[in-house]
């Protein structure tokens, strides 16, 4: 039997469930871009969803992430975070900032590799809001999730409630609240009487999972393009969809998703992870230049240019409206500057 479409309100009642804190500024914007939709030609209406804006330190996806993840962890009785990823991670400069407001102490094991550990973007920020910080020398993904879940081990041993960096639990959970963005999204977007031609956002995990989701919850029929900013050991598309399926599950909701239900696109992520391409480089100085809105070389910039590619090659008829989800990540440039302005 197929499964209804649902309206923003009946998504929210869902997701109202969930344990939740509220943390982010929500609804953020939905503005529209003229003069940078003028530069890259087509004719297509830009419209760009300002998740840059969710506050919590500078803001980000993670902002939106954190009410769930914090619901979960105050409801199971956690006395502090235990969490890591790169030096420059975004999401751990996010959760550090949701336990200095939340007054839970902040333990962050950031792998160093290739990056410099100068106090600078979000290590600075790190510090700035009270997190503990240590460095190691291990990889991001299973190797660094492994020292992770044992150093909670060893906080749970002395007497502590560590809610960890653990994610089968904390990646549908994540995936939740960009179910609800694309409700907010689909508001929005009804408000402008608006039918969106396209979706796009950077993610190679928990948010895109959330878009694909909500677009699926809300009957979008248009593609939601999930633009990798790297390459994981594992099929991206697949365990996407086993996320995405979580999340509903969480949500009691019996809408599911396929692999192919998920427009995961790893074309944009060249010459590699964190290492600026000239197509995201024109991006983000083109989207600084014409509206005064900053991307990240990581992440949004390169999101930024597979909107651009596409409309170029005339995918979107003129006169259609696509839409970027500005997912944050603005610290990072000024952690490394050579990066965004070469040459300078
Ligand atoms: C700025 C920014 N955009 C997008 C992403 C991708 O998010 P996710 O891992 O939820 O897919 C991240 C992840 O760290 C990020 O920091």
């Amino acid at each position: 039997m197929p499964v209804p479409t649902l309206t923003p309100a009946a998504v929210r009642a869902a997701a109202e469930k969930l344990p939740r804190v509220r943390l982010a500024h929500l609804p953020t914007p939905l503005e529209e871009l003229p003069r940078f939709a003028a530069k890259i030609g087509g004719g297509v209406r830009v419209f760009i969803k300002r998740d840059d804006c969710t506050g919590l330190v500078l803001g980000g996806n993670k902002a939106r992430h954190n009410e769930f993840l914090f619901g979960d962890a105050l409801a199971s009785g956690a006395d502090m975070f235990v969490w890591g990823a790169l030096v420059q991670s975004n999401n751990c400069r996010t959760t550090a900032a949701a336990c200095a407001k939340l007054g839970l102490e902040c333990r962050l094991y950031l792998s160093r590799a290739h990056q410099k550990t100068e106090p600078q973007g979000n290590l600075l920020l790190d510090y700035l809001v009270g997190a503990h910080v240590e460095f190691t020398d291990l990889k991001i993904g299973p190797e660094l999730n492994s020292l992770i879940a044992s150093k909670a081990a060893e906080f749970r041993a002395a007497g502590r409630k560590p809610y960890f960096w653990d994610p089968p639990r904390v990646v549908p959970l994540s995936a939740v609240s960009y179910a609800l963005c694309m409700a907010e999204i689909a508001e929005q977007l009804a408000a402008l009487r608006l039918a969106p031609s396209a979706f796009y956002v950077s993610s190679a995990g928990a948010t895109g999972a959330g878009v694909a989701l909500g677009k699926a919850l809300l009957g979008f029929a248009c593609p939601a393009r999930l633009i990798c900013p790297m390459h994981w050991p594992w099929d991206i598309p697949a365990r996407m969809a086993d996320d995405a399926n979580a999340a509903a599950e969480r949500m009691g909701l019996p809408h599911r998703l396929a692999p192919s239900d998920l427009d995961a696109d790893e074309s944009f992520i060249a010459p590699g992870y964190g290492i600026p391409s000239p197509a995201g480089q024109e991006a983000m100085h083109l989207l600084a230049t014409t509206e005064a809105i900053l991307t990240d070389h990581v992440y949004t910039a390169k999101a930024l240019a597979a909107l651009i590619a596409d409309v170029r090659a005339g995918k979107y008829p003129r006169g259609s409206s696509v839409v970027f989800i500005h997912t944050g990540g603005v610290p990072a440039i000024f952690a490394e500057p050579d990066k965004v302005l070469p040459g300078m």
